[in-house]
């Protein structure tokens, strides 16, 4: 298998991460994890105190910032911030950052020369829609906003995270509004994804429905 392309979209906290490591491991595909980059430019707008209005300085500033990433590590201007992107400060911005015109168009011709003619899995909003239309296999997985505000609520209990479940239910609920409203590359299913709902699923039975539209595209 040469240049195989997996895109797993949906929104927020509906396990696409997870399930893209399992994924990639199983298969021995590269993981790009293409949230993880929109995050890496919000804290970027954070640190450098730019207004999210001024859509003119924050293009402008996205010609100098560095990003990098090695693994599952993410660095920006050659600092580790693999840990400060996850904070509810980030996730508070980064839905009207990914919604940029220019930004996207950035993070997008990155995500395509990082994949190109590789065996990868990427996971995001518009990769099945925009990135890789032509993927090989595209899911869309989603869940409902009570199981995923309860499984964001634990991974901050993990990282002792101070916030409610109430807070995080509806955080999770406006970046799902802003996601899928916005102009460019809306979260949408593409019409040729497959949608697997995890509300109620095992993660083990999430990674068998998938691995079966991988397996069926491998034998074709
Ligand atoms: O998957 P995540 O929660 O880490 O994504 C963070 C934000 O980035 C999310 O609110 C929407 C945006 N995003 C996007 O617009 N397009 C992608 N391909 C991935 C993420």
């Amino acid at each position: 298998m040469k240049g195989f392309i997996v895109t797993v979209d949906g929104p927020a906290g509906s396990g696409k991460s997870t399930i893209a490591k399992l994924i990639a491991k199983k298969y021995d595909l590269t993981y790009l994890d293409t949230g993880a980059m929109y995050r890496m430019i919000a804290l970027y707008v954070l640190k450098h105190g730019v207004g999210l209005e001024d859509k003119k300085a924050i293009a402008d500033m996205l010609e100098k910032a560095d990003l990098d990433i090695d693994g599952d590590r993410f660095y920006l201007d050659g600092e580790d911030v693999t840990e400060m992107i996850r904070t509810p400060e980030v996730n508070r911005i980064v839905s009207p950052v990914a919604a940029i015109k220019e930004v996207r168009k950035k993070l997008v011709d990155m995500q395509r020369e990082i994949s190109k003619g590789k065996r990868t899995i990427l996971d995001g909003r518009d990769i099945g829609t925009a990135v890789f239309p032509d993927a090989d296999v595209k899911i869309f997985l989603v869940a409902s906003p009570e199981v995923r505000a309860l499984r964001r609520l634990k991974e901050y209990e993990q990282k002792g995270v101070k916030t409610t479940y109430e807070e995080v239910l509806e955080s999770i609920k406006e970046r799902d509004y802003i996601d899928s409203t916005r102009k460019e590359s809306p979260l949408v299913k593409a019409d040729d994804a497959h949608e697997v709902d995890s509300s109620k699923m095992t993660i083990d039975k999430v990674l068998d429905k998938i691995s079966e539209y991988i397996e069926e595209k491998i034998g074709e």
